[in-house]
């Protein structure tokens, strides 16, 4: 082995017989691992990673007995003669490295035994179809480890023991803890260990599998059927330090419109005016607070994206300005799949620029999607991005608020797209193959490029297939889910996980898509639904309907207690918003992530954290009217009864069906609005400070909710201090916005 390093840089370049690695130093705490495939210069280029993220690092290589050693302030990392890389930290303390086929033991000095000598040695994996050229890395796992992140896989929040597939697939299947892959692809992995914490971007796009642990308990593997080894490592002492560095290397969510946080409405489909009419007419009858009404896809005319079905439609301009004036927005779905049919202008003017995909032949490659036969946007060029992009004046000059991305993986329902079907990579010929799992990626970030052309509002878009990185252009949810109990369980850990990889805006659709809700369940998912990011509730043509009057008086009572619940907190989700624009950190969080120390949390599935503040531990099993409830160490008060509660164990919390239990912490300011239909200029009217007991510090951030005006200074920082005596102080740390007309303190005796 032969490095190369020069006094100054961050790259150490190390050329082996048959390949050459590259160490590029981003920041003190991560390191980009890069292994160049026979005739590669330099590494290729990230769909995720934007810009140029390195940060000027001193480093230093010292030459070592068995290869080279590379510090930062943070890492050290061992390149053995033979290829292994070993992973430590600041102190030297061993983290992770590589195994080699048949290796005895690893870098961690870790004796294997027989049986599990022979497992490494075995060829083959159960799901993984890894072609010759494949990439492939096995690397240690310690006994206490347990796994995190990953996007928005199945199952339970700790992901040790399991293994996952990167292939945005959309399988219209219940959704069960067995599924390797579902609509994301987010090759992201955290590693919380006894001491420290770890985390591994794995920046390619083609299939790959993670069995973390299933194979052997002592290591995991990665796989990928192509592309290149190419991945970041990053070290932290905890989860939430690993998660500022993924997110400050594929960014995070930007500040929302406020109004997105309120409660929407969505089925498909609500078929005609009349029916978006009455529904908006049932919000107010029935006093649920709602900021918008989702138009699926039966408000186009023979699902002909970008038109409108006007036999159904006539008006929409009129319908959203009405809608608009009881303060309801509205959100339209636009698919990737365009009808071919000629005389259609978005099929014409695509075929004559040559922007939709081809098979290897250059003949138009079409498949089956909602409007029938249908052709694919080459979303990976820049040009057919712009182009898409402007396509959304047809449906913002109509009044709409944002834009629903679906069936991006991309979905076909005449079988899968062939691997050599010919996308681009920007300018350079790709495949299928390649861009499949960056495809709703990439339509994201037309949408919201289009958004932000042609208004001056925040972009509001939705969608379903992701990529890494794609939390900087869109809101997500978890798909097509079913109204069962499982899935309202699956859906804590899923979007913990979620927000544990970037994406800090997410939501199930509320009382399930498929199959029949029963009103307990809804009432159960509201009490969840409600303090997740994406508030919406949307089910299947020919389920149940689950708007929430349908269930009788004492399911409307609490679904209307927890929407009206959400609309008070309000300030304190779009807080939270501001400090994950400066931590990463998302807004639901697990427990692990705020006492990861705590070895209770590690596994808990059915409880997590809305911030730092506020616990909640709903009831999602049927018939069940008390929880047990884990309440970390520390005190905490009942958000309902306000009854002091000291923290560090299990207690059994009372969760009749109108309950859900939620505790706050000691010293927490949660900020609250009055009740309200909607979001509107009256936000600026009234801030209500509960504060409880104890002492903290809490930063509360205001600005119109609406445009990019707090990028130049349009908003108001407020540090409030509760010393714990019923005392509260508040500065003003920046002042740029409109004060609030009044702010009522209410203290927590
Ligand atoms: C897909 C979406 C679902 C939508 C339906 C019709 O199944 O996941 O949300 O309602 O398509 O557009």
């Amino acid at each position: 082995m032969i490095y190369h390093f020069e006094e100054g840089s961050q790259e150490c370049r190390i050329e082996f017989r048959d390949r050459t690695i590259l160490l590029t130093v981003i920041n003190e705490a991560v390191c980009r691992v890069t292994a160049l495939n026979r005739g590669e210069q330099k590494p290729q280029r990230s769909a995720a990673i934007e810009g140029d993220k390195q940060k000027q690092t001193a480093i230093r290589i010292q030459k070592e007995e068995t290869g080279i050693r590379l510090f930062t302030d943070k890492i050290q990392i061992a390149v053995e003669e033979d290829g292994r890389i070993g992973f430590f930290e600041r102190e030297g303390r061993f983290l992770t490295g590589y195994l080699s086929e048949g290796e005895e033991s690893g870098s961690c000095g870790e004796e294997l035994t027989e049986q599990q000598k022979a497992f490494i040695g075995r060829e083959g994996h159960e799901t993984a179809d890894v072609a010759e050229n494949a990439v492939s890395v096995k690397m240690t796992l310690d006994e206490a480890d347990c796994i995190y992140g990953l996007g928005d896989k199945t199952g339970v929040l700790n992901k040790r023991e399991y293994e996952y597939e990167m292939w945005n697939t959309d399988n219209p299947a219940p959704h069960e803890d067995n599924f390797k892959a579902l609509y994301k692809s987010v090759p992201f992995m955290m590693v919380l260990k006894e001491q420290g914490a770890y985390g591994l971007f794995f920046d390619n796009t083609e299939k790959s599998v993670f069995n973390l642990g299933k194979e052997n308990t002592k290591y995991f593997t990665y796989h990928a059927v192509g592309g290149s080894l190419d991945y970041y490592f990053m070290t932290g002492d905890d989860l939430a330090d690993i998660i500022g560095e993924y997110t400050g290397l594929t960014g995070r969510v930007p500040m929302p419109m406020l109004w997105t946080l309120g409660y929407h409405q969505s089925r498909w489909s609500y078929m005609n005016e009349g029916e978006v009419r009455e529904l908006a007419e049932n919000m107010k009858k029935y006093e649920i607070p709602c900021d918008c009404i989702h138009l699926d896809i039966d408000y186009m005319e023979q699902y002909k994206v970008f038109t409108w079905n006007r036999d159904s439609f006539s008006e929409p301009e009129r319908m959203i300005e009405d809608l608009g004036r009881q303060g309801m927005k509205i959100v339209t779905i636009v698919d990737p799949g365009v009808k071919k049919e000629e005389g259609y202008s978005v099929f014409d003017e695509g075929v004559e620029k040559k922007y939709f995909a081809t098979d290897g032949q250059g003949n138009l490659y079409v498949n089956e999607v909602w409007p029938g036969d249908a052709v694919y946007p080459d979303f990976g060029r820049i040009e057919v991005r712009e182009w898409w992009g402007r396509q959304h004046k047809a449906l913002l000059e109509k009044g709409v608020s944002g834009i629903w991305n679906d069936m991006n993986e991309p979905a076909s329902f005449n079988g899968p797209l062939p691997d050599d079907v010919v996308f681009y990579d920007e300018e350079t010929p790709s495949c299928h193959k390649t861009m499949h799992n960056v495809y709703g990626h990439y339509m994201s970030k037309a949408t919201y490029e289009g958004l932000q052309k042609l208004d001056d509002r925040r972009p509001f878009v939705i969608t379903r297939a992701c990529y890494s990185g794609t939390q900087k252009y869109a809101v997500v949810w978890t798909g097509d889910n079913n109204s069962l109990w499982t899935h309202l369980r699956m859906a804590i850990p899923q979007l913990c996980n979620l927000g544990m990889s970037g994406f800090a805006f997410a939501g199930t659709d509320v009382g399930g898509f498929g199959s029949d809700v029963t009103s307990e369940l809804l009432v159960r998912w509201y009490q969840v639904g409600c303090f997740s990011t994406l508030f919406r509730n949307h089910s299947a043509m020919g389920t149940r309907r689950q708007e929430p009057w349908l269930f009788g008086d004492e399911s409307l009572r609490i679904i209307r207690k927890y929407i009206r619940l959400r609309y008070e907190l309000l300030p304190y989700f779009y807080d939270l918003f501001y400090e994950h624009q400066k931590t990463g950190l998302p807004v639901m969080r697990p427990l692990v992530l705020e006492y990861s120390r705590d070895k209770n949390t590690h596994n808990l599935n059915d409880e997590f954290m809305v911030g730092s503040n506020l616990l909640v531990s709903p009831v999602v099993e049927q018939g069940q009217v008390k929880k047990l409830v884990y309440l970390p160490e520390g005190t905490w008060y009942d958000y309902w009864t306000k009854e002091r509660i000291e923290g560090g164990g299990w207690i059994v919390a009372d969760a009749p069906l109108d309950i859900c239990p939620l505790y706050v912490k000691a010293g927490a300011v949660l900020p609250k609005y009055p009740v309200r239909s909607h979001i509107d200029e009256s936000k600026d009217e009234k801030l209500i400070l509960e504060v409880y007991p104890g002492e903290g510090t809490y930063y509360h951030y205001q600005d119109n909710g609406t445009d990019f005006a707090y990028e130049k200074g349009e908003y108001n920082l407020y540090r409030i201090v509760n010393s714990g005596n019923g005392d509260v102080k508040m500065e003003t740390e920046h002042q740029g916005y409109r004060e609030y007309g009044e702010i009522e303190i209410i203290s927590v005796k």
